[in-house]
């Protein structure tokens, strides 16, 4: 799908200064609500992990949901929710990181993954990698097997990429 990088760009919105002064957001709801390109973004974030045997898809709260979720149908696989502190009902583990702008935790459901599992983490944007770093630590102390990363958009100025290594990291866009 070589025009979707460019129907990609066209629909991403820059908003700058937000959350904060100096940080350019990428704002992806324009490209949720266009269900063709929706879908299209679905099948391509996926389409590198298909036949791979994956049996979860760890989403990370919020913004990873959005994605995470159809990814997982269309791998046929379960959904994981990796969420931030204190909204999990159930006995959690949780994993602390540091963040462009603050700092936080993600937690799973301590019997969200059975040993061996093949695990996809997806999120929408990669920037200095503390977020996935957390989730891919998350994986790992259930005795997850994690096979990669998706990513709508890589920040590739913050390095983020490195942090993950040597795990397969894919992303729609780099910037
Ligand atoms: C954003 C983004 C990624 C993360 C990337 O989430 O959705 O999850 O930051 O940053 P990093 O690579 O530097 O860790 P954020 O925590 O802002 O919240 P949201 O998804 O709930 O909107
Ligand atoms: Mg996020």
């Amino acid at each position: 799908d070589t025009t979707l990088v460019d129907d990609l760009k066209a629909r991403l919105r820059d908003v700058p200064d937000f959350p904060k002064p100096g940080i350019v957001f990428k704002d992806i709801t324009p490209v949720l609500a266009d269900p063709r390109l929706f879908g299209r973004v679905v099948n391509a974030m996926s389409a590198p992990f298909r036949g791979q045997h994956i049996s979860k898809v760890v989403g990370v709260e919020a913004r990873g949901f959005l994605l995470g979720a159809p990814l997982a149908l269309a791998l046929g696989a379960g959904f994981v929710p990796a969420r931030k502190p204190g909204k999990l009902p159930y006995r959690s583990v949780v994993e602390r990181y540091s963040l462009e702008y603050g700092a936080d935790g993600l937690e799973m459901h301590e019997d969200a993954l059975a040993p061996g599992e093949r695990v996809l983490v997806v999120d929408d944007v990669l920037a200095t990698g503390g977020t996935a770093e957390a989730a891919a630590r998350l994986v790992k102390r259930l005795g997850g097997e994690l096979v990669g990363f998706s990513f709508l958009i890589h920040l590739g100025f913050l390095d983020g990429g490195r942090r993950l290594a040597p795990t397969p990291v894919t992303s729609l866009l780099t910037f």
